[in-house]
C-alpha cells in the first residue's frame, strides 16, 4: 500500500481470479470490488471485448516505441480523443499513468515559456485539497497539508497552493498573486471535475469559469 508503513500493514488478501466486478479469493471467497483497481477496470474485469482485442492485437504487435515511429491503433485513440476535448485541444501525447502525464505536463508548460525565450516561469499555482499524483513533481501540485505529502516538506519544489476562486475575495486573491508572480508562474493545474483523493470535492462551474476567465 503507498504510504503505508510495512510493520504495521495488514498481510495482502492473495486474489486467484477476476469476472466482471469480482474478486476471486484464494479461500474461495468471491468479493465486489467496488474501487475498479484504482478506477482502472471501469468496463469491469475480463470484458470479453476488451479481452479480444487485448488478444488480437498481441498477436500483431504487442508493443513499439513512439521514438520516431506510430501506428494506427494509437492513431485512432489520439483522433477519438481529441474528438471528445474542445476545439483546440487537438495533440495527444501518450503517458503510463496519470502522475506521469502530470510531470509532462508540468515540464511542457515550463519549456512553452522557454521556447519563447521567457526565462524562470518555473512555477505553479495549484489549489489546496487538491491531488495530482505520487512523483516529485507532481506531489509538488498537490496540497500539502490535506494530503499524504506532509511528511516530504522541504524535499519538494515550492509551488503557490492557494484557496480556488469560490467567492470574491479568494478570486481576488488568486489575481492578486497571478500579477505579482506572473514572471515565476508558468501554469495553473486543477483536477477538471473533482477534487477525488482531497475529498470528492466537486467544482461549482463557476470556479472553473473563473479560472478560465483569469
Ligand atoms: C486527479 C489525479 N491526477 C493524478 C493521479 C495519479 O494517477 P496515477 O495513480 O495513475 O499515477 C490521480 C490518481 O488518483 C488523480 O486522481
Amino acid at each position: 500500500m503507498p504510504y503505508t508503513q510495512m510493520q504495521g500493514a495488514a498481510t495482502p488478501v492473495p486474489v486467484v481470479g477476476t469476472e466482471g466486478v469480482r474478486l476471486k479469493l484464494a479461500d474461495g471467497r468471491e468479493i465486489i470490488d467496488g474501487l475498479a483497481s484504482w478506477w482502472s477496470v471501469c468496463h469491469g474485469y475480463n470484458h470479453p471485448h476488451i479481452l479480444a482485442e487485448i488478444e488480437k492485437q498481441l498477436r500483431v504487435m504487442p508493443h513499439v516505441m513512439f521514438g520516431g515511429i506510430n501506428h494506427e491503433p494509437a492513431l485512432k485513440l489520439a483522433r477519438r480523443l481529441a474528438n471528445l476535448l474542445p476545439e483546440d485541444l487537438n495533440h495527444v501525447f501518450f503517458a503510463d499513468s496519470g502522475s506521469v502525464s502530470v510531470e509532462v505536463a508540468l515540464k511542457m508548460a515550463v519549456q512553452f515559456w522557454l521556447n519563447r525565450g521567457v526565462q524562470g516561469k518555473n512555477r505553479f499555482v495549484s489549489f489546496k485539497y487538491g491531488y495530482h499524483g505520487d512523483t516529485i513533481g507532481a506531489m509538488s501540485v498537490c496540497d500539502p497539508l490535506n494530503s499524504m505529502h506532509a511528511h516530504f516538506k522541504g524535499f519538494l519544489h515550492e509551488q503557490f497552493v492557494v484557496d480556488l476562486p469560490r467567492d470574491n475575495a479568494t478570486v481576488a486573491a488568486l489575481d492578486d498573486l497571478l500579477s505579482t508572480q506572473r514572471d515565476r508562474i508558468a501554469a495553473i493545474i486543477v483536477e477538471p471535475l473533482v477534487q477525488g483523493a482531497g475529498g470528492m470535492r466537486f467544482h461549482e462551474p463557476e470556479v472553473l469559469e473563473a479560472l478560465r476567465s483569469l
